[in-house]
């Protein structure tokens, strides 16, 4: 794709597709963001264009990547699929989103990756890439030049869906991995058998310590040095032991225990919602967090609705992810500069896709945010499993999206355009023209 710089522009007259005016650039001035080809091309004083937005009163962030969704479809498309996973993404200002391979049937061979990608391709609102399953038979190197982003979440503990890994079989896994060059994604715990009945049961099962000896475990299964993200730590003891990069849900930053009645099953989820003090100690490890993912995992409510022990573990969270981070900001517990470092800059890096953001270059997916609260209700929200367990919070939702320099999303009107799959980098093209949406 051709990047225009500000003095292209004025030698070739080409007028940007989209300006964003009056835009308040965190830790810097107030400026006018023109955009063209999908990328910002001057940042400065405004020049005339298609279309002109009027940011005055709103916060304008560079729009999120979600390394950790699962999109559900196929025969779980009651839950969700990629039209209301992905509609759900743009209207919680996240542009891009990494679904995970434990669908049903599971990503371990390159057809059902291809497969997954048409799908994502034919009905995706936001832009996406997908990881590959891992189990001792998948076939790492085809996998990996069919176009996935990373290798996992790695069950390295048992979970509603997806095979779990022993250490002897994840140990040569990372080696097949590493020797690709790729990404183990990695989901930590441990797992002690007994009655799970309730929330308390679950968190004492997957509990804290067990955790913290599964990350151990993973580190002394990667003797070769494959390279490791872990997802959803749960815990700072864990976070403390980790040397990959590490990513947190909201869940368990704003969740715990006590905030619900022990025998809700809503808010089973693996790892499990802890108890508030751990979830006061896991803010304490803030600056260590690389990052922030939704592990959105949608489940219908007539699921979770099942008695404790067999409800499905998993909550829906893609579209409350930054906004609840925002109202965070507004209220100055948290800065608007480690918000866009852990949900934009950090997981683009991580996945080696270009950045969003405000400098000349930058991929154009931003998000509006007025600078007041709402309420967290289910009927507010996209995604098809129709609850939340952040009811009740408050939180500040996008009234703009923009992907690629195209409005996605306007006072929730939703328009198609733009989406790109973003393959890993073992990708190896069989013809042209498969990495548009
Ligand atoms: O609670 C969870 N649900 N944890 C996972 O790791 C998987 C997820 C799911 O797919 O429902
Ligand atoms: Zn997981």
């Amino acid at each position: 794709m051709t990047i225009w710089s500000g003095a292209d522009l004025i030698c070739m007259k080409r007028r940007p597709a989209l300006v964003l005016e009056n835009v308040q650039v965190p830790r810097g001035r107030r400026a006018d963001i023109a955009i063209l080809d999908g990328r910002v091309v001057h940042t400065g004083a405004g020049a005339a264009a298609d279309r002109v937005i009027d940011c005055t009163g709103f916060f304008v962030l560079p729009a999120a990547v979600d390394v950790h969704v699962h999109m559900r479809g196929g025969s779980q498309s009651a839950k969700e699929d990629w039209k209301t996973g992905s509609m759900s993404a743009l209207a919680g200002g996240v542009t891009v989103v990494v679904d995970q391979p434990n669908t049903v049937p599971p990503i371990t061979t390159p057809e059902a990756f291809l497969a997954r990608i048409r799908d994502a391709q034919a009905h995706s609102y936001c832009s996406f890439a997908v990881n590959s399953s891992v189990t001792p038979d998948i076939p790492f190197e085809a996998m990996w030049t069919a176009g996935a982003m990373a290798f996992g979440e790695t069950f390295f503990a048992p979970s509603t869906y997806g095979e779990t890994l022993a250490a002897q079989e994840l140990s040569r896994a990372l080696g097949r991995i590493h020797a690709l060059g790729g990404l183990a994604t990695i989901h930590a715990e441990g797992v002690t058998p007994g009655e799970d009945t309730d929330l308390v049961a679950h968190d004492a099962l997957r509990s804290p310590e067990r955790e913290r000896e599964a990350v151990t475990a993973v580190h002394a299964c990667n003797p070769g040095g494959c390279r490791i993200h872990f997802c959803h730590m749960s815990t700072a003891k864990a976070i403390d032991v980790a040397k990959g990069t590490v990513e947190v849900t909201p869940h368990h930053l704003f969740l715990s225990r006590e905030k619900t009645w022990a025998g809700d099953p809503r808010f089973k989820v693996n790892p499990p919602i802890r108890s508030e003090k751990e979830r006061k100690a896991l803010w304490t490890r803030w600056d260590r967090i690389d990052m922030i993912a939704s592990d959105h995992a949608p489940h219908t409510i007539a699921e979770k609705a099942l008695p404790f022990s067999n409800a499905p573990s998993g909550v829906p969270g893609v579209e409350t992810m930054v906004p609840l981070l925002m109202a965070e900001v507004l209220d100055r517990r948290i800065t608007l500069t480690d918000l866009i470092r852990k949900t934009v800059t950090a997981p683009a890096a991580l996945l080696g896709i270009p950045p969003a953001g405000f400098a000349p270059g930058d991929r154009a997916d931003f998000a509006l945010y007025p600078q007041s609260t709402v309420t967290v209700e289910p009927e507010l929200l996209h995604s098809r499993c129709g609850w939340t367990p952040f009811e009740g919070s408050r939180a500040i939702f996008p009234e703009t999206v923009i992907l690629g320099g195209a409005v996605v999303l306007r006072e929730g009107e939703f328009s198609r355009r733009n989406a790109l799959w973003y393959a890993g980098k073992g990708y190896v093209p069989k013809t042209q023209g498969q990495n548009t949406a």
